[in-house]
């Protein structure tokens, strides 16, 4: 697995704050005077074709395997990575690209639901993003955070998110391995709080440095 430079993804438990903090992102480099490069964020399951098709899935409106989920989400990630204005394009011309989940929620989630290893072999082929931002936060409280969410989708409920985080700390390591860095965000906090750890993270990217 290469590693991807200028390439940083945030993963964590549904609920954890991930989306709140990349609008917050967005916001701090759209600030004027800010010397920044500039700055592509994106999400997965993505807004194209099989995107679409794995949140009706997620929803309980398509009746997949969880194999089938599997293929369809490296699938997403493949689009995602190499079509036109893709990931990879945008890395290699200078672009920082965060991407709201990616490799890590398949090995986590669909390895809980089909076994390891065929997230494995289907995602083995993808880089390694150069920053894996983890954020960590109890169970409990990523649930009680969703609880008032008008739709459910499959993984959200609390014996599954508890498995997850064990399998996201269990993974960390493994991430390290293969050449990413990987800091743990402390998701309890104070939007604001977590926000500072998040940026005190990406300033240690090359490309941050200018
Ligand atoms: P997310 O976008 O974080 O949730 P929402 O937009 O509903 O707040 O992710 C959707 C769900 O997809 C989440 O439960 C995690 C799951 N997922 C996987 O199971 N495997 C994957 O590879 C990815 C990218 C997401």
């Amino acid at each position: 697995m290469d590693l991807l430079r200028n390439f940083a993804v945030l993963e964590g438990l549904d609920g954890s704050g991930t989306s709140t903090q990349l609008d917050l992102l967005k916001r701090r480099f759209l600030s004027p005077g800010a010397d920044l490069p500039p700055l592509y964020v994106t999400a997965e399951p993505t807004g194209g074709e099989l995107g679409r098709l794995i949140r009706r899935a997620l929803k309980g409106e398509a009746a997949l395997l969880g194999e089938t989920l599997a293929r369809l989400f490296a699938a997403d990630r493949g689009e995602h990575l190499y079509g036109g204005g893709g990931i990879v394009e945008r890395a290699a011309r200078g672009e920082l690209v965060i991407c709201d989940r990616y490799v890590p929620s398949s090995l986590v989630y669909q390895g809980l639901e089909c076994g390891e290893e065929l997230p494995r072999s289907l995602n083995d082929p993808f880089p390694a993003p150069e920053l894996i931002l983890f954020f960590d936060l109890d169970p409990h409280i990523a649930a009680e955070r969703i609880r008032n969410r008008k739709e459910r989708e499959i993984y959200e409920y609390l014996e599954f998110q508890i498995k997850a985080r064990r399998r996201y700390l269990s993974l960390l390591p493994v991430f390290r391995s293969e050449g990413s860095a990987v800091v743990q965000i402390d998701a309890s906090r104070a939007v604001e709080e977590v926000a500072e750890q998040v940026w005190a993270a990406l300033k240690n990217m090359p490309i941050m440095r200018g």
